[in-house]
């Protein structure tokens, strides 16, 4: 199986969206990643339901909505509407069970995401409620930054655990993702990619066939 791409929104040219979206769809993105971000969890506010709504209407491209937001239970039921995969925060101060519980009853596919200071182990014993599991290479909050190398022991330490078990969990990484650092993360056991920089520009369609070639 080949390594699935969800290019970050975050890095999109935001007066013309339409077209960045076929974009995506031309190259055949299989996913769309969607940063959700409250200016409390993170410092840094993006955007939210409303244009996911939007965006939702116009395109069949799977959305994988990444909050990073305070007490995320809060707005699961709503962000759920529109989301295909529906993430967030082990650190962010919701029940962890409950919450993946309560993305699946909604109808969405389960991503619990880690930050750069939390180890993985602390989350082995949620794997069987996630379908997808989300390790940030970078602290969360802004694109553009630089790939944190010790994020792919966290991705090995997963990837065993996933296996051993035999869980059907896919895991994905963000943050810093480009030509030099993929291979790396596939090499570490990584199924989907998220790049935001890397991937908006000029360049969408070969770095992605570069990218999907891995
Ligand atoms: C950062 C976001 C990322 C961001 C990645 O908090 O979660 O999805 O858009 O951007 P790049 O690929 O530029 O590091
Ligand atoms: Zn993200």
């Amino acid at each position: 199986m080949s390594v699935k791409i969800s290019p970050s929104l975050l890095a999109a040219n935001f007066m013309d969206l339409n077209s960045e979206i076929k974009k995506l769809e031309q190259n055949k993105t299989d996913m769309l990643h969607f940063d959700v971000m409250d200016g409390t969890f993170v410092p840094n506010i993006s955007f939210a339901n409303p244009i996911l709504a939007q965006i939702k209407a116009n395109t069949n491209i799977p959305l994988d909505v990444h909050l990073m937001i305070d007490k995320p239970h809060r707005y699961i039921k709503e962000f759920a509407k529109s989301a295909d995969y529906l993430g967030f925060h082990y650190e962010a101060g919701s029940d962890v069970a409950e919450t993946l519980k309560e993305i699946k009853n909604c109808g969405c596919k389960s991503c619990l995401t880690i930050k750069p200071c939390t180890k993985p182990q602390e989350i082995f014993e949620f794997l069987p409620l996630c379908d997808m599991v989300l390790v940030m290479s970078v602290e969360p909050g802004f694109g553009g930054q630089s790939f944190m190398p010790e994020s792919l022991d966290k991705v090995k330490a997963l990837r065993q655990e996933i296996d051993a078990k035999g869980y059907n969990c896919l895991i994905e990484i963000d943050g810093g993702i480009n030509g030099e650092t993929a291979p790396l993360a596939v090499e570490a056991g990584v199924d989907v990619l998220v790049a935001g920089s890397y991937l908006f520009g000029d360049k969408m369609a070969e770095r992605m066939e570069l990218l999907r070639a891995l």
